[in-house]
């Protein structure tokens, strides 16, 4: 089968079109069509080389798909199912997946490097060469095959195009209020970056009942955007959020700090850190190269204040079931997905898309493929 697939060569610098081979589904396999995926800074750190993976690379990561067919052993999804894709397989016997972290899947292990599947073995292939997948999926591409334990069957009746969120920034933003977080009401939260990421925190810390949302983002349209998805407060700089939270809590500190910017930094985890007040918990959700400490913070505050820092994959959410149950949300009138997608892209404008995203014009861009 045929495919066209953004892809990146080692120390490309902008996606590539390319029209590419796809397997046909083996054992535990399936067959997809995306329908739509979005754009997140994830595969953007694919450019900037914040993550590091075996080139060549299938990009995207973020996806809702129709099942076309399936291979031998595949009792999960049939021919006709709508799924979401998710970014961390889940296998649902590991250790991880057994004791109900199953965004940690050992499956994991393959995401980046080799992004291919354990047997070392790939389902793109072109000019002699085989091309992995980003997340074990290449979201970017109009076809794929993947395995049973990437997709997550999801209800006929809803639309496929917001869905695709629901395979990254939404569970991950909502989670890294709600599950890392613990956001409960009352409590009073700050979240530094409103991208497709944050201005999900935004909307899980807003639905757990927070007393304040803080948000931190130097983009004007990201503070106005937070402030319509219900953030009671909007700076531009951590400074001016700290004086306000201070001044919110009778210098209390605030409850959470979640860091959903687009390439962490030791600054932003310093002014998180120091925003928090005792039991106070922060959250690293943000990337940055693995090789960069990030965290630098005094231990005896930590200490004195039984601080607490944790790091959030997925939003610890369980993708078989959260998946499933935002989308109900969103059914239900209650979660905005609609709302996320600031403008539609082909798949040929790619690239126009995620400058967009560079130059803060979007909350999250959605490419639609062609239907054929
Ligand atoms: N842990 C996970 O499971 C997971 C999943 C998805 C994405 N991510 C990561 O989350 C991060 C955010 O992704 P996204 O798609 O929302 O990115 P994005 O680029 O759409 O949004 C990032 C936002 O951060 C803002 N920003 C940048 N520096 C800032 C600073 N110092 N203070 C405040 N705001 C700042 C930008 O203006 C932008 O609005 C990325 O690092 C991405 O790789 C992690
Ligand atoms: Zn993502
Ligand atoms: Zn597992």
């Amino acid at each position: 089968m045929k495919t066209r697939a953004a892809i990146l060569e080692e120390g490309s610098k902008a996606f590539e079109i390319r029209e590419l081979d796809v397997d046909d589904p083996g054992v535990g396999e399936v067959h997809i069509r995306y329908v739509a995926s979005g754009l997140c800074h994830s595969d953007l750190h694919l450019i900037d080389g914040d993550i590091v993976p075996r080139f060549p690379i299938v990009a995207g990561h973020e996806g809702s798909a129709i099942v076309e067919s399936v291979g031998p052993g595949v009792t999960k999804v049939e021919p006709g199912d709508h799924v979401v894709c998710t970014f961390t397989p889940n296998c649902g016997t590991c250790r991880y997946c057994a004791t109900g972290h199953s965004n940690l899947c050992d499956l994991s292990a393959y995401l980046i490097n080799p992004a291919g599947f354990p047997d070392g073995t790939f389902r793109y292939h072109g000019q002699g060469r085989d091309y992995g997948s980003m997340c074990l999926l290449g979201t970017f591409s109009e076809r794929a095959t993947v395995s049973q334990h990437s997709v997550v069957k999801v209800d006929q009746w809803l639309p496929l195009e917001p869905a695709a969120l629901v395979g990254c920034g939404v569970p991950t933003g909502w989670g890294t209020a709600v599950n890392s977080g613990g956001v409960s009401a009352g409590d009073t939260v700050v979240i530094y970056g409103i991208g497709g990421v944050g201005i999900n925190a935004v909307q899980g810390a807003v639905y757990a009942g927070a007393k304040y949302v803080v948000v931190v983002d130097p983009v004007e349209f990201k503070r106005r955007t937070a402030i319509e998805f219900g953030a009671s407060h909007a700076y531009a700089t951590a400074e001016e959020a700290a004086a306000k939270v201070t001044e919110l809590t009778w210098g209390q500190g605030a409850d959470q700090a979640l860091i959903t910017v687009g390439v962490v930094d030791e600054k932003v985890v310093a002014n998180a850190f120091d925003v928090i007040g005792k039991t106070g918990t922060l959250v690293v959700t943000g990337q940055a190269h693995p090789d960069k400490l990030t965290i630098q913070i005094p231990g005896a505050l930590l200490t004195r204040g039984e601080k607490v820092i944790r790091g959030s994959q997925f939003g610890s959410s369980n993708p078989q079931y959260d998946i499933v149950k935002l989308l109900r949300l969103y059914d239900a009138g209650r979660l905005k997905l609609d709302e996320l997608i600031t403008k539609r892209y082909t798949l040929d404008q790619i690239n126009e898309g995620y400058q967009d995203l560079r130059d803060g014009k979007i909350i999250r861009g959605l490419i639609v493929h062609d239907r054929r």
